[in-house]
């Protein structure tokens, strides 16, 4: 099983840059998990929950909160930003090192979510159908999932110039001083099995002005609306509502907009 050795969650370095790099910190989505938490009563179980970048508002909101994810290193920061919570908020947190394709916590939970496209990280139609059964083992009767996908752009899956450095993020300051610039490239397109290779690269100026470039490279693969549904489907839910973002505005109505679906266990 690969971790952050390599693969999957090889959010080694990543890990310590995630909270400060710009379109994550700015991200819109927090309000929208935190209230279905809230709706669903708990407890929750987050798929892929990093550093606790939605995990620890859940918690602050009163909701009891399991995060799971592979990586140790993503998993070491949300402990550390826990540790400047209340202890309220931190009784109401359990972390679990696993694998979103196959765990076992022994328990049930009302509301499963995968903020920020973890389950994109699966690259075959067999780790996704392991995922969302081993989710739906865990969920109680009725018990809902939010999956978070991104919504493919034909024109940007098409972009020839994608294989180039490119973006305008702002120039982010970690707290010990060092400047980071971030790039992105698709490295690699495979339209038969959906799968790209994609790069962020960090130049990195450290405060003595040494300077780094760190790629940090991960597959993802791109789900079509009705290949998720029926994947959905497929795996024991029925899907209740279909987001184009975390306004909750209506599939189709923005272009592309985010594929974020609401579905139930049957
Ligand atoms: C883009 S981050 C999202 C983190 C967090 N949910 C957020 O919204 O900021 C994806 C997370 O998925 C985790 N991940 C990737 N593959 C995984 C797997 N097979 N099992 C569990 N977690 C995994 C990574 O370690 C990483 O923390």
């Amino acid at each position: 099983m690969a971790d952050d050795a390599g693969g999957y969650a090889d959010y080694t370095f990543v890990a310590e840059f995630y909270d400060d790099t710009p379109p994550y910190a700015a991200r819109k989505d927090i309000d929208f998990h935190v209230e279905a938490a809230r709706e669903s009563g708990g407890p929750v179980l987050e798929i892929g929950c990093g550093t606790g970048r939605v995990l620890i508002p859940t918690a602050a909101a009163g909701v009891e909160i399991t995060g799971l994810d592979l990586s140790d290193h993503m998993l070491a920061i949300c402990r550390k930003r826990l540790e400047q919570e209340t202890a309220d908020v931190r009784d109401r947190v359990t972390l679990v090192k696993g694998d979103m394709r196959r765990f076992d916590l022994g328990r049930e939970f009302a509301l499963v979510t995968t903020p920020f496209r973890p389950f994109q990280h699966l690259e075959t139609v067999d780790d996704q159908m392991s995922c969302l059964q081993t989710i739906r083992r865990h969920l109680k009767p009725g018990g809902r999932l939010i999956l978070d996908l991104f919504n493919p752009s034909l024109k940007f899956l098409t972009d020839d110039g994608a294989s180039n450095e490119s973006g305008d993020e702002p120039e982010f300051t970690l707290p010990d001083g060092r400047r980071i610039v971030r790039k992105q490239r698709v490295a690699k397109r495979n339209y038969f099995t959906q799968v790209q290779e994609c790069e962020l690269i960090y130049y990195v100026t450290h405060p003595d002005g040494r300077k780094e470039r760190l790629v940090h490279a991960f597959p993802m693969r791109y789900l079509f609306r009705f290949e998720a549904e029926h994947l959905l489907e497929r795996c024991g839910f029925e899907v209740e509502s279909l987001y184009a973002n975390y306004d909750k505005a209506a599939f189709g109505s923005k272009d592309p907009g985010e594929l974020v679906f609401l579905a139930r266990k049957v």
